[in-house]
């Protein structure tokens, strides 16, 4: 790579040392290569700038932000992004939002940070771009002229072809992710349904290995998992916690769920297949609490007011009905905790619940694993919904909204002997070892620069 490496995200880090895996990665890619990372700021602004305004704190490299009015936050972040995209994108079109200012207004931000974008950018520089919030900054590069190479990676699952059918501007999403030279996701199967989506298009053809002719545009489709710092993660573990930050019997076992507080989670759902283990566990099986950790998300948008209702309906319903004087089966605490109690904790939960209804990967598995002592490890309980389960087929995989299912892996993880939970940890933890993230983001920007779209389009041409 000769030039820039330029990193857009919706998220960056504005104060303090960066914290969450992804984050922390980036920031760790910068830091080595040095390079710009570009994010929304914090705080409104009555006309947005068509500067990026720089950010301290950049440790070896420069940050900058792109500024929003309140009006623009609504309808770009709170409104196309989160409740058209994110629900298409997590098999809930019934949640989307048919608001047509949405789109409107993420146009025009998406239209505005390319114009500034294009403002910096040398042709040998490389653009890495990060999800949903800005699927059609390509396209709009494109149009200004710019030919550095532009790769996405989207953090979440590809829509399926019928879902993406709901989506008003579904031809323009075609021509969004076709202006990039490469699009990464997370699993083959999300690879499967981009390559299926195209092929199904009129104007869509499938080449070879990967390669997708649209219209007039060549791109490039491929997984590349995301994974964690395993390492960092498990000393972060191992460090024990200065008191019990628990407090629960010995003679009963630590379950754990940690989640945004987001509909795909399927957090509901989880605690109805706990509920259902506490109502048919036999009298030999141990007591079990689950701490559910859910820090709030987005809370601006109804469905996620209205999934924090049912759950603590839910709860409350559960505590009643199973609570003994010593024993609250259910603490849900509705804040986020920082990692370094968490980490202890996943070292001390026998078992971890990890079942959304769609993800993208869902890194808790991972760090999960990584956090587990190798001589006593828990086990983990995964969704087969997540995309954690094409690479980690040792966890008890199990159907999220199937309550039974679920009731019958926590028996079993439960009383799991330690032989097969020190065989299923030796696997999964292999894993993680297999996903380090920071080969994620040199593998990807390999793939990119590898990328050569002239040569590209000349064959696909010669095909036709
Ligand atoms: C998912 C998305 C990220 C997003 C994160 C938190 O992991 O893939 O892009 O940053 O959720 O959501 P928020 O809306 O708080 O940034």
């Amino acid at each position: 790579m000769t030039g820039r490496l330029i990193v857009l995200s919706n998220r960056i880090p504005t104060g303090g040392p960066p914290s969450g895996g992804l984050v922390v990665a980036i920031h760790e890619l910068l830091a080595k290569r040095g390079g710009l990372w570009i994010g929304s700021g914090d705080d409104f602004a009555d006309t947005p700038s068509e500067e990026f305004q720089p950010l301290e704190g950049g440790d070896g490299y420069d940050k900058a932000i792109f500024e929003l009015t309140e009006a623009e936050y609504g309808e770009f972040y709170l409104g196309y992004a989160n409740s058209v995209l994110w629900p298409l994108c997590h098999h809930r079109t019934d949640l989307i939002s048919f608001d047509r200012r949405y789109a409107e207004g993420y146009a025009a931000v998406n239209a505005r940070v390319a114009r500034m974008l294009a403002r910096i950018i040398q042709p040998d520089d490389t653009i890495w771009v990060h999800d949903y919030h800005f699927l059609p900054v390509a396209y709009e590069l494109r149009k200004l002229g710019v030919t550095a190479r532009v790769g996405l990676f989207l953090h979440i699952p590809f829509p399926t072809l019928p879902d993406i059918q709901a989506l008003p501007e579904r031809e323009d999403f075609y021509y969004w992710l076709a202006a990039f030279d490469l699009v990464g996701l997370q699993t083959e199967a999300d690879v499967a349904r981009c390559l299926e989506s195209y092929r199904a298009h009129r104007a869509g053809e499938m080449l070879f290995d990967g390669c997708l002719k649209y219209h007039e545009d060549v791109f490039e489709v491929r997984s590349f998992p995301i994974g964690i710092d395993g390492e960092t993660f498990a000393s972060l573990a191992a460090k024990p916690p200065p008191h019990d930050p628990v407090h629960i019997r010995d003679d009963t076992k630590l379950i754990i769920g940690v989640d945004r507080l987001d509909y795909s989670k399927g957090i509901p759902h989880r605690v109805r297949g706990f509920g259902k283990w506490l109502e048919t566990r036999s009298p030999d099986t141990p007591r079990a609490t689950l701490i559910q950790i859910t820090p709030p998300s987005r809370e601006t948008v109804n469905a996620y007011k209205d999934i924090a209702r049912e759950l603590e309906a839910l709860v409350g319903h559960l505590n009643g009905r199973y609570a003994d004087l010593d024993w609250t089966p259910i603490r849900l605490i509705e804040r986020p905790l920082p990692r370094e109690v968490i980490a202890p904790l996943y070292r001390m939960a026998h078992v971890a619940l990890v079942t959304p209804l769609a993800d993208g990967m869902n890194l808790v598995a991972k760090e999960y694993v990584a956090a587990q002592d190798p001589e006593d490890p828990g086990v983990l309980i995964l969704s087969r919904s997540a995309g954690a389960a094409e690479q980690m087929t040792e966890a008890l995989l199990v159907n999220p909204h199937d309550s039974e299912e679920v009731a019958e892996a926590i028996q079993q993880a439960l009383l799991m002997p330690l032989a097969e939970r020190r065989a299923r940890y030796a696997a999964l933890m292999q894993v993680v070892r297999d996903t380090d993230i920071f080969d994620w983001g040199e593998t990807f920007l390999d793939r990119l620069n590898g990328i050569d779209r002239k040569t590209l389009l000349a064959m696909a041409s010669g095909r036709s």
